[in-house]
């Protein structure tokens, strides 16, 4: 597959990956559909913005003629699907806008990509639809889909979609299911370059209920790895967890920035915790790893650094990304915990 329609692609992992493309695969085409949101930002691919195999193109994924261009336009031979609302705690204040760019928009791409006869859709989705683990165990493949919030019940329902896409039409389709990437370019309303900006600016962590809720934690560049070694080698119709096999307490994950960026812990306060927190995700990726020969490159304790690196060396992007808005969503979401 070389010649992409990629969207979402100023959103975080979207910028990793185009930028992954563009950097290591010159015989690729990239086409970058991204209706730059809140979290979109071109500031995540400023030295990319002009390279001669990446157009981009500000728009819907919802805008059906729009797409249907795209894909006629550049011959597009694989769509992946990256653009999505992807936060939780927005979801639950206000769930409206996950189900039409999340489940609508999903379905907009789908009968774009049937119509035009694209050879793979790629939908990258989440772990959060399998639900919630206890203390032992991990979400497969077979795992039966069971969302607890509105953001996962929307990432749910779009995957229903391409499955119903694939067996009603054909389509070729993958879905991939990842657990929580961190890395460069990650908007500070995630758990991650949260902390690291608060810590920074010795600001009050927020944690949630106990902070014993517990995530898988996967570098945002291995995440990419593997959606490409999806697009180049799977089968049609597989699904594939992706995982980084780190599964930390969330405590641990922040008592680490601090050590890291030599912050006191006293800066940790526990506020209202998220209603309907899905106590523990784990991810068995032993599928990629056994059928597509996909691992990991780096441990939590590497990626953690090399993130907390990326955003010392990049004080201008985090300032210019909390400036405005930002303060507004701070303020209104932590006002009442
Ligand atoms: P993000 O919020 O950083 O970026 C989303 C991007 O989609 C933004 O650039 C935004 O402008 C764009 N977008 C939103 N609505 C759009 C629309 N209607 N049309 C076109 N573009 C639109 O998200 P992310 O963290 O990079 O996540 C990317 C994908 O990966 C999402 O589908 C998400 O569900 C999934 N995912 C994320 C994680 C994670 O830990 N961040 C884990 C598993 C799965
Ligand atoms: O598992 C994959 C999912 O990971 C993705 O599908 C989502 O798009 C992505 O946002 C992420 O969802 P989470 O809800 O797990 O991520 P978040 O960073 O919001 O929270 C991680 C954990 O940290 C969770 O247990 C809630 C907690 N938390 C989060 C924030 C923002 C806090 O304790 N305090 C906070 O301020």
């Amino acid at each position: 597959m070389k010649r992409l329609l990629v969207t979402g692609g100023a959103g975080f992992i979207g910028s990793n990956f185009v930028q992954m493309v563009l950097s290591e695969h010159p015989d690729c085409l990239v086409v970058n559909l991204d209706k730059l949101t809140y979290a979109g930002n071109l500031e995540n691919l400023t030295e990319f913005m002009r390279h001669e195999n990446h157009v981009f193109v500000q728009g819907d994924i919802c805008d059906g003629p729009l797409v249907a261009r795209l894909l006629d336009e550049h011959r597009i031979d694989a769509v992946v699907n990256f653009a999505a609302e992807s936060h939780v705690d927005r979801s639950i204040t206000g769930p409206k806008i996950f189900i039409d760019t999340n489940v609508g928009g999903t379905l907009t791409l789908l009968e774009a990509a049937r119509d035009k006869k694209v050879e793979r859709f790629v939908q990258v989705s989440t772990d959060e639809v399998y639900g919630s683990l206890g203390s032992e165990g991990m979400f497969t493949e077979r795992t039966p889909l069971s969302p607890n919030s509105p953001y996962s019940a929307s990432k749910a329902s779009a995957d229903h979609f391409v499955q119903a896409f694939g067996h009603t039409w054909g389509l070729p389709y993958n879905i991939t299911r990842c657990s929580n990437n961190y890395g460069p370019y990650q908007f500070p309303e995630k758990l991650i370059p949260l902390m690291i900006h608060n810590a920074l600016h010795d600001k009050e962590l927020p944690v949630y209920g106990d902070g014993l809720y517990v995530r898988d934690w996967l570098y945002v560049y291995d995440h990419c790895t593997a959606i490409w070694a999806v697009l180049q080698k799977a089968p049609v119709g597989e699904v594939y967890n992706v995982g980084g096999c780190n599964e930390k307490p969330n405590l641990e994950v922040i008592r680490l920035i601090l050590q890291h960026v030599g912050k006191p812990e006293t800066l940790i306060r526990y506020v209202k915790d998220r209603p309907g927190h899905d106590r523990r995700y784990a991810i068995d990726a032993g599928k990629i790893m056994r059928d597509l020969g996909w691992k990991p490159s780096v441990t939590f304790e590497e990626g953690i650094a090399k993130t907390i690196d990326w955003y010392l060396a990049n004080a201008q992007w985090l300032s210019h990304v909390v400036s405005g808005d930002y303060q507004n969503y701070y303020r209104t979401m932590y006002a009442n915990r």
